[in-house]
């Protein structure tokens, strides 16, 4: 029952671009035998299928997690989503015959060159996200075309040729978080959306007009922009239009038909609980009867199937309804709830690093949006609800310069931290990978104000989380990340109430501070401790070679490096260009880090003065 993790990794040539799939359950799902033969049927309409030569009638298309065939996507041995991007496809898309793929959920065909009408995408009711923008599709989409879509979240038919009005059956979809109609020839009026969770809903150059439906109009204005003659908020009011719309005479004809609503509710109302009352009493009957029969046919042995029955299919239902729980992410950040754990599965995953924790990958997934997931295994302090409740926790808090976390996924012995991705690399790769002309040597001004945004993020931390006993745990120059602006995000904060005691000396920088390595006991100021080192780190350019000791740092190699910093005259790091102005302020900064890395913890300056002092350093 428990569901199986595991991380198949494929390596290419160059870079290594990882693939990270996970084995959602053990349990083992006979594909349809059908499958196969959907495929051919649906590549049949197809034209120049060049990229799919290697569908091949003798391989099944998928083998557990694994795909035999190109662009499809596996999970236990059925087919749950296409891929077929950039292949140069036209021709028609058959969903009669991906209609008999029982599992399928998603499909993507973007940048390809068909040019035909929509199809029609109610034949594939369970779909939860298709992607078909960036293609030549034309005409128009009959209004019912969505009709019945339950489980649809995302809808992609940017970058087309569609020149119907938006089709009101998409307004009605009651799951649909983001949609993307943009670059279309779109006409009319923009129909009454009424989901309350939609997050984007990109409108931009098509042929629309009229008021901007109410539901609509917190999102961001550039969603209706290119369009002639949209208004209202949140782009410019519209009373002419308005006058046009609604003249007053069809006013006594609207309250008609309000009331009559009104009526027909009532009546409907009634009706349900009617038939609800007979439905409980009825399902009352026949619990008592269902325990009537059992005991019944415990006295003699052998009950009868139809005693049975009913109570497996509850278990059944209990049992898959807990599955489907268990293999859910938790979203911290509830804006940010665009997309499940089987997108992030299927998405190309790329190695970005493995720290002491766990490996770290990037990860895109389909809409485009880049995240970063940490692997964590070591997590297993605190019980179920504990976590949860500690990574709410953390998902509340809000600082310019900490790496927001986004969501999460628990399961007993592993979890997932999901955070948004960051693509100016990290402060370590800045100072001691290699340069060129992409990735230039930070300068002092650069180098100041990563400080002074560190430090921003560290006082935030213990201000907002006064009662742990190490608020951050685990500052390195690793873990910070640097956006484009060069300002620091902190990542991996505030999990020391989370991580094995039995592993935790080894995995958090905190535990190789002198708090811990001489006195055995770990304190707040801990993170003023790795403040200085990271401070030395950045003005020195010297890697702190302890950090790379295994377990607790040895007491001399931590008191040698600091003091080959102390002692020597020409400390800063050569690659920080034109410093004739500023070696006083540069110095200043050398005196805060080497007192934050003070020895003894009572003489070590509190967080808030040494935040301060470093605010008063100026760039020259
Ligand atoms: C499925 O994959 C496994 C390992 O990847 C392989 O040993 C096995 O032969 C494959 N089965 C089929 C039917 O291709
Ligand atoms: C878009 O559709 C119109 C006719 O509906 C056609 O004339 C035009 O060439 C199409 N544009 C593209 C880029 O396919
Ligand atoms: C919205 O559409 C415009 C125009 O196609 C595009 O440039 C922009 O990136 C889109 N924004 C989002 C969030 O989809
Ligand atoms: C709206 O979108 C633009 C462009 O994507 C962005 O710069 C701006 O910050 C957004 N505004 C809001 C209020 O989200």
């Amino acid at each position: 029952m428990g569901a199986h993790v595991a991380w198949l990794v494929r390596s290419s040539a160059s870079n290594l671009i990882f693939t990270l799939f996970i084995i959602l359950s053990s349990a083992v799902i006979s594909y349809g035998e059908g499958d196969a033969d959907a495929l051919l049927k649906f590549k049949q309409s197809l034209v120049h299928t060049g990229a799919l030569n290697n569908w091949d009638p003798s391989k099944s298309p998928c083998n557990g997690t694994k795909a035999n065939w190109n662009g499809v996507l596996c999970t236990n041995g059925y087919i749950w989503g296409l891929r077929l991007e950039n292949m140069g496809l036209s021709g028609v898309i058959d969903l009669d015959a991906l209609a008999r793929l029982p599992y399928l959920r998603t499909f993507s065909f973007m940048n390809n060159d068909f040019s035909s009408p929509l199809p029609d995408m109610k034949k594939l009711g369970k779909l939860k996200s298709f992607f078909l923008s960036n293609n030549r599709f034309s005409g128009e989409i009959p209004d019912n075309t969505f009709a019945g879509m339950r489980s649809l979240k995302k809808v992609y038919l940017a970058n087309n040729n569609f020149t119907s009005k938006i089709p009101s059956s998409l307004a009605s979809l009651p799951k649909l978080l983001l949609m993307r109609l943009d670059g279309n020839h779109f006409e009319g009026q923009i129909p009454e959306f009424q989901q309350k969770g939609l997050r984007i809903v990109n409108l931009s150059n098509n042929n629309l007009e009229g008021p901007i439906p109410q539901n609509l109009q917190k999102q961001n204005a550039s969603f209706f922009s290119g369009n002639k003659n949209l208004c209202g908020p949140p782009l410019e009011r519209c009373e002419a239009a308005r006058k046009t719309e609604a003249p007053a005479d069809t006013k006594p004809l609207k309250a008609a038909l309000i009331l009559l609503a009104i009526l027909l509710g009532l009546v409907l109302l009634v009706a349900v609980i009617i038939i609800g009352i007979y439905i409980v009493k009825r399902r009352m009957n026949r619990t008592e009867h269902l325990r009537l029969q059992s005991s019944l046919g415990n006295q003699s042995n052998s009950p009868s199937p139809k005693t049975r029955t009913p109570r497996a299919a509850t278990t059944e239902h209990a049992k898959s309804t807990k599955k489907a729980d268990s293999m859910k992410l938790s979203f911290v950040n509830k804006e940010k709830d665009t997309f499940d754990l089987q997108d992030l599965l299927t998405a190309s995953a790329e190695v970005l690093g493995s720290g002491s924790c766990g490996a770290s990958y990037k990860t895109l997934i389909m809409s485009g949006e880049a995240l970063v997931v940490k692997r964590f295994k070591q997590m297993n302090k605190v019980g179920r609800e504990e976590f949860h409740e500690h990574m709410r926790r953390i998902g509340r808090l809000n600082h310019p310069n900490l790496l927001p976390l986004v969501a999460y996924y628990y399961r007993r012995d592993e979890k997932l931290l999901i955070s948004d991705f960051v693509d100016n690399g990290s402060l370590a790769s800045h100072l001691h990978g290699n340069h060129n002309a992409e990735k230039p040597a930070l300068d002092w001004p650069t180098r100041l104000k990563i400080v002074k945004g560190v430090a921003r993020g560290l006082l935030y931390l213990h201000n907002e989380l006064p009662t742990l006993a190490v608020p951050h745990g685990h500052l390195k120059s690793s873990n910070v990340l640097l956006d484009q602006s060069y300002e620091p995000l902190l990542m991996d904060y505030t999990l020391a109430p989370v991580i094995n005691t039995e592993y935790i000396h080894h995995l958090l920088v905190a535990y190789k501070s002198p708090d811990f390595v001489k006195h055995r006991q770990l304190t707040r100021k801990a993170d003023v401790w790795s403040l200085g080192v990271i401070i030395l780190e950045i003005l020195t350019g010297k890697f702190p070679t302890f950090y790379l000791t295994q377990g607790n740092a040895n007491d001399a190699e931590l008191k040698a490096w600091v003091n080959t910093i102390a002692r020597e005259n020409e400390v800063f790091d050569e690659e920080m260009r034109n410093t004739m102005n500023s070696q006083a302020e540069m110095r200043k900064l050398l005196k805060i880090g080497l007192a934050c890395c003070e020895e003894s913890v009572e003489s070590r300056w509190e967080m808030e003065e040494v935040v301060e002092k470093i605010e008063e350093v100026n760039s020259r």
